[in-house]
């Protein structure tokens, strides 16, 4: 498999997706496997390549807030205010879809779920190219999201197009999905803008519930690496790897690693902040993967912040891998 063309040249990834192809581009969450959200084609091949049912949906991605209105309808109050305050931003938000909106993105769903990402290539191409660009995280189905263009080298290889290389993400996890398109602000994915800050702004957040749609984000087999992954409180770790035979490694907060001296499983830290955690887990996924160990036993974090993000990707993780 050799290598798809990279590089930081904004222009030639706008001219790649005006002319059908697909661009993986940075985020401040995740990357993006992006098209034009408009060319049906394109749209079809993000699909393909990712290996994605054609039944869960994309998110449209803008250059900026005043696009929502041409990409959707009977917009809320609440959706408005959240649009102002937190885009560009870890934000996506879930409303009636116009029109204008192609089956294509949307599975046919009567909603579409758009956002203005704040990292500044992916801006920078949202302004060169013009329209929507539909995007998933730049992965095939199932897998760990890529957090650098390495990652989606690895994973994708000559199917894209281009790569916009554009460092590290800064947040490290997907987007917080709101759905604001029942009545009331439901939070479908907690992701890189913490609950605190949306709540603050539109008030309690209700949790999914049976009518909402169904997404890949949401089923339990979602995020895993190769190895199996067990997700604990911190305080049951030692126990958790005493009970492991094979190679297994421990992925914590850094400072827990000093209650446990003799833990005799490969360790690896992660930072003790939530942010932090975040912004490495998908990384030490992959990092260990690399290691080949068999299990990896990961420490919950308290769901304050981030840590509620961080949580809900490792109990995915170590979800069962047979899920549809
Ligand atoms: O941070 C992110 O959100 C990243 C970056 C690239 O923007 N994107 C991302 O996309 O994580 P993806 O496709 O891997 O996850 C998007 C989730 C899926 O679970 C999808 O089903 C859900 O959003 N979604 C998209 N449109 C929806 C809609 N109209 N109604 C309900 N869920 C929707
Ligand atoms: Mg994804």
């Amino acid at each position: 498999m050799s290598a798809p063309e990279r590089g930081a040249d904004v222009a030639r990834a706008a001219k790649v997706l005006a002319r059908g192809g697909l661009v993986a581009f940075p985020t401040e969450t995740v990357y993006g496997l992006g098209a034009d959200a408009s060319n049906a084609e394109a749209v079809a091949r993000v699909f393909a390549t990712k290996g994605r049912p054609r039944a869960h949906p994309l998110i449209v991605h803008l250059a900026d807030a005043a696009q929502l209105d041409h990409f959707a309808v009977a917009i809320p109050d609440a959706a408005r205010a959240l649009a102002a305050a937190a885009w560009p931003g870890p934000l996506t938000l879930i409303l009636e879809r116009s029109a204008r909106v192609s089956d294509a993105v949307t599975g046919g769903a009567p909603t579409v779920g758009l956002r203005v990402p704040a990292h500044p290539l992916a801006h920078a191409m949202l302004v060169a190219f013009g329209g929507g660009v539909a995007a998933p995280s730049a992965n095939r189905f199932g897998a760990v999201s890529p957090t650098t263009a390495d990652h989606v080298v690895a994973d994708l290889g000559r199917d894209v197009d281009y790569v916009l290389d554009g460092g590290a993400c800064r947040v490290g996890v997907e987007s917080t999905i709101v759905d604001l398109s029942r009545g009331r602000a439901v939070l479908l994915r907690p992701g890189g803008l913490a609950r605190e800050a949306i709540e603050a702004i539109v008030g309690p957040l209700a949790n999914a519930d049976a009518q909402a749609p169904a997404a890949p984000g949401t089923l339990a087999s979602h995020y895993a690496p190769r190895a199996r992954v067990i997700a604990v409180e911190p305080h049951e770790v030692p126990a958790a790897v005493a009970a492991q035979r094979g190679r297994v490694a421990v992925l914590a907060p850094s400072g827990a690693f000093a209650a446990w001296p003799a833990l005799g499983a490969l360790a690896h830290p992660l930072p003790d902040d939530d942010a932090g955690m975040a912004r490495e887990l998908y990384a030490a996924l992959r990092d260990l993967d690399a290691t080949g160990v068999d299990v990896v036993i990961a420490a919950l974090p308290p769901a304050a912040g981030l840590g509620e993000a961080v949580g809900d990707r490792l109990r995915r993780a170590a979800g069962p891998k047979d899920e549809p």
